[in-house]
């Protein structure tokens, strides 16, 4: 291990803390920060008014893909997945080995979640269309929480997902919030899953777990999610103009933040897979940005030298934070209410930079081409 990584570690350990056994990984999942992915409930009576006919044609279209369900029989583990789980598991570093935990929890939480709030949509409306997209992204994510489970259950480390359901807190989202975050949050997890999924193509060597090899059909899943709200927010005009651009913004913005700081706390994950975090980050960005085009009328500029400075100031705070926290003591609260404080102001600063201006396309839908 490289010095640097060395020093990453200590960071780590304290931002993500480590999963020895069932009970710490169920605890994790259950835990939420600022970091973490969360449960979220919404207006439902608020859902079921939406009308959608002004996107129809494209809504049809896209419903006679959920229809067709090709991934029905991809999630399931062939002969070869459990081969390579017994001959690589055991090669990881301790270190690795939590940050690869922690990826797959925190994985799972966040399809968990869409599985838990589009099921809730579901049982909640009478709208025929928002009650048949809900009953298919509910399948999907379904599918996609059970098969990380069965990952970590190969460390015996499952989750109880019933328990999950019962013991984390919701977050209550209007359902204007719910499409900006949900959008970008299945954008982003597509753009995540491919970068992966094409790094590894080209570096086989470096694909250092199979379910890596599920990414490029799965993430497929993600991006029809993605498209459902974009078709639901393009048929909504009003959410995408006025005062509710300062709320996209703000959601990019917190998105993008929250995304870089988590994965600047598994640096090791990365590198085995030949990436830098950042540069992995920075990729994934710039997919979802392209893609957000079909629906956000703004668009932050990701390569501004301030957006980058602060994005990194983010990720100081944040150890910073952790290791206050750490001290205890009155010089241990004196510090995280400073980098409490620091990182308020930070994003401020990134929240207030220019953003770039779109035009909405005619045609909504983009295909996932990455
Ligand atoms: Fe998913
Ligand atoms: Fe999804």
């Amino acid at each position: 291990m490289t010095t640097t990584a060395a020093m990453d570690f200590d960071h780590v350990e304290l931002l993500i803390g480590s999963v020895e056994s069932a009970a710490d990984a169920n605890a994790k999942a259950v835990r939420n920060t600022v970091l973490s992915p969360r449960f979220y409930t919404t207006d439902f009576a608020a859902m079921d008014r939406l009308n959608i006919d002004s996107v129809r044609a494209e809504w049809d279209v896209m419903m006679k893909e959920y229809e067709g369900d090709n991934n029905h029989d991809h999630f399931q583990r062939d002969a070869q997945f459990a081969e390579e789980v017994k001959t690589l598991m055991p090669q990881l570093s301790p270190e690795m080995r939590q940050e690869f935990l922690d990826f797959l929890i925190s994985s799972l939480t966040s399809e968990f979640s869409g599985c838990i709030l589009y099921n809730e949509v579901r049982k909640n409306v009478t709208n025929p269309d928002i009650k048949q997209l809900m009953t298919y992204m509910a399948r999907d994510e379904s599918r996609h929480a059970g098969f990380i489970n069965q990952s970590l259950k190969d460390f015996d480390l499952g989750i109880d997902l019933g328990q999950l359901k019962r013991t984390k807190s919701y977050t209550f989202f209007r359902p204007k919030f719910i499409f900006y975050a949900t959008y970008l949050s299945e954008k982003i997890g597509y753009a995540r899953y491919i970068t992966i999924y094409r790094q590894l193509e080209s570096h086989p060597d470096k694909r250092f777990h199979p379910i890596f090899r599920w990414f490029e059909r799965w993430c497929n899943d993600e991006f029809r999610h993605g498209e459902s709200f974009a078709l639901i927010m393009r048929s909504q005009p009003e959410l995408l103009r006025g005062i509710n651009l300062l709320w996209i913004r703000f959601f990019i913005v917190a998105v993008y933040a929250t995304m870089y700081v988590r994965d600047h706390t598994r640096p090791l994950l990365h590198q085995a897979m030949g990436f830098k975090s950042t540069e992995y980050d920075y990729e994934v960005f710039r997919i979802t940005s392209e893609i957000a085009r079909q629906v956000f009328p703004v668009e932050v500029d990701i390569d501004h030298p301030t957006f980058r400075a602060c994005m990194t100031r983010l990720v100081d705070l944040s150890i910073a934070n952790a290791k206050a926290k750490e001290r205890g003591g009155v010089m241990g609260l004196w510090g995280q209410a400073t980098s409490a404080l620091g990182a308020a102001w930070t994003f401020g600063r990134l929240y207030l930079l220019p953003v770039k201006r779109n035009n909405l396309p005619k045609d909504i839908r983009v295909q996932p081409a990455w």
